[in-house]
């Protein structure tokens, strides 16, 4: 960090919580957030967004959704629309998050779909990429990353991503207790701001690259300081009150 970007740090709570659960997490961080410079961000069910963006409204923190449907309106069960989350109070939508592309089949194309339907609605998409543990064993990593990529850049074009977040989350690295080294986060990271760089220099050097991957309090700080790591994508850690207000305190620019 020391780019001018300020840095994000965003809480996915996954499918964990309950209304007082909730309030009890948010309270304990909201009453300790003020010594912290970072965007704080937090991922919520989506029952919850509501509630929680009606808490949040005027504090410096955000709410988000978790994911969201890649049609606007219409015949589609189950599913919540961009306009729908716009419409409660929610700023942020993950996007691609590797449990929603290995465990509920979305590919890159849905992906893209997603992105450019929260964008449509003024949604700030974090799109998440990274690859398997296998990928990385055959040096695939880079391919991995740029198709993901490339799948949202054709839909999309580059202009959204200076609305967007991009994450980037090995698969291996998720819930494991493995975290990437700050070395090879930022081998990464310096790779998707490369590729984003070639469609535009200016959008490339503005947009906050998240790193996700059992993020905790005692690696944040390592990690964060790599020049391309904006912040994190946390998820287990971020149902710790002490331990998510450990992480937001070493994001600073
Ligand atoms: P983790 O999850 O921090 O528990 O590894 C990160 C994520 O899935 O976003």
């Amino acid at each position: 960090m020391g780019n001018g970007r300020r840095p994000l740090v965003a809480g996915n709570w996954k499918m964990h919580g309950s209304r007082a659960e909730n309030t009890a997490l948010l309270e304990a961080l909201l009453a300790r957030l003020n010594r912290v410079s970072a965007e704080v961000l937090v991922c919520a069910p989506f029952v919850y967004v509501s509630e929680i963006a009606t808490r949040l409204a005027g504090t410096q923190m955000a709410v988000g959704a978790q994911s969201l449907c890649a049609e606007p309106v219409g015949a589609f069960t189950g599913e919540v629309s961009a306009a729908m989350l716009q419409d409660i109070g929610c700023k942020y939508v993950l996007v691609g998050h590797s449990e929603r592309r290995s465990l509920f089949h979305e590919d890159n194309g849905l992906v893209a779909r997603k992105f450019v339907a929260a964008q449509s609605k003024g949604l700030v998409p974090v799109l998440c990429v990274g690859e398997s543990l296998a990928e990385r064993q055959s040096e695939q990593t880079f391919a991995v990353i740029r198709e993901q990529l490339d799948a949202v850049l054709a839909a999309a074009g580059i202009a959204p991503f200076a609305q967007a977040v991009v994450a980037y989350e090995p698969v291996w690295a998720i819930g494991t207790g493995l975290t990437a080294t700050p070395e090879q986060a930022q081998e990464v990271h310096a790779f998707i701001r490369g590729h984003l760089a070639k469609q535009d220099a200016t959008v490339a050097a503005g947009v906050r690259i998240l790193y996700g991957g059992s993020v905790k309090g005692s690696n944040a700080g390592e990690l964060f300081a790599m020049a391309d790591v904006d912040g994190g994508l946390v998820g287990g850690a971020s149902l710790k009150a002490d331990e998510f207000l450990q992480i937001c305190a070493v994001a600073h620019s």
